[in-house]
């Protein structure tokens, strides 16, 4: 029997058994290395279907140097991204933004992870100050380290003001696939046709093994791309590994179902919590559950679970507790942990 699924993080989900056989039909004979493959190629033709013709994807080995590289790629030393505080490439990125691209982030707090255009003025009084870093990327996550999601209007929102204030927009995409699921669009349509310069996508949470892409939409803002990539250690020399996992995933629509399970089994979580009567943090828009409950309730749950569905807690001083469901998260994982959350929080 295989080991249950937790809910600790989609990250401790396996491999699609589709993405592990394309890797192993890709492991055939000699081919050239760093990208020079056809494997990349049909990657990078895959990603211009989704993200439109300009569409440029540097494949890269994880989501923290994706993201990087993307600020990297477009900032001059004395410039500043705008991102949420919560934003991984604040609190779970050991300040590489700040080590490897040397760029300072301009921390905004939210109710709910998302930033909005009025927050992009905040530091318009320091323009052109010497003094003060000057804010150039945007940068938001969708969807949300928060399991919240941006509108397609809303993104294009952000997009107008910071174009309107000579900056860019980046999305940190390490969960785009759970957005498009969820809001049921196309790529292209919450991002480059909504006005993103360039993103990180996410492929780990999606299925593969590993990788991730620095996707640049307009080519003109980072000539230089594939320089930044190397510099920064990204450039993965037996790249048709990493690109056929693309392959697999983007051709047909196994990115679409893996992140539909992973949302259907967030939504299926969220109403078994609200049936024992438990307090949701944050509106359930992907494939994460935060929720509230008391400290007894969190030690007895962690107790019951830690053998088969371990989770986080995720703000210990507000009692908040965080549930992912992956792509293979199924429907008895689920009713299983609602059995012991139901049982953790009557229990007094
Ligand atoms: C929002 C977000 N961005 C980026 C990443 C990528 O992180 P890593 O460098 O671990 O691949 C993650 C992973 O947890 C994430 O949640």
């Amino acid at each position: 029997m295989s080991p249950p699924h937790d809910f600790a993080s989609d990250n401790h989900a396996g491999v699609h058994p589709a993405v592990l056989d394309a890797v192993a039909a890709a492991n055939a004979g000699h081919v050239a290395s760093y990208g020079a493959d056809e494997w990349t190629a049909r990657a990078a033709d895959l990603f211009r279907r989704h993200f439109g013709e300009d569409a440029r994807a540097y494949l890269v080995f994880n989501g923290s140097g994706a993201n990087v590289a993307c600020i990297d790629a477009v900032l001059r030393p004395h410039e500043a991204v705008i991102c949420a505080e919560t934003a991984h490439m604040n609190v779970d990125e050991c300040g590489a933004p700040e080590r490897i691209a040397g760029a300072k982030l301009l921390l905004v707090p939210t109710a709910d992870g998302k930033l909005t255009p009025d927050d992009l003025g905040r530091w318009d009084s320091r323009r052109g100050d010497e003094h003060s870093a000057q804010a150039r990327l945007v940068s938001i996550t969708q969807s949300t380290e928060l399991g919240t999601l941006y509108t397609a209007e809303e993104i294009a929102a952000i997009a107008e003001r910071a174009h309107s204030m000579d900056m860019l927009l980046h999305v940190d995409g390490a969960r785009l696939a759970n957005a498009a699921a969820s809001l049921d669009l196309p790529f292209a349509d919450f991002t480059t046709d909504a006005g993103v310069d360039l993103l990180s996508f996410g492929g780990t949470k999606n299925g593969l093994m590993f990788g991730e892409a620095m996707v640049i939409l307009r080519p003109e803002l980072a000539p230089h791309a594939q320089f930044v990539r190397k510099q920064l250690l990204q450039l993965n020399s037996k790249m048709r590994f990493c690109a056929a996992q693309f392959e697999a995933l983007l051709e047909g629509d196994l990115w679409l179902e893996n992140a539909r399970n992973a949302n259907a089994m967030a939504s299926r979580l969220e109403e078994g919590a609200l049936e024992c009567g438990v307090e949701i943090a944050y509106p359930v828009e992907a494939n994460g559950v935060f929720a509230k409950l008391e400290p007894d309730a969190i030690e007895r749950l962690t107790a019951a679970s830690e053998a088969e569905h371990p989770f986080y807690v995720w703000d210990d001083a507000e009692g908040i507790v965080r549930w992912m469901c992956a792509w293979d998260t199924t429907p008895t994982d689920v009713d299983q942990f609602c059995a012991l959350i139901a049982s953790s929080v009557s229990s007094r």
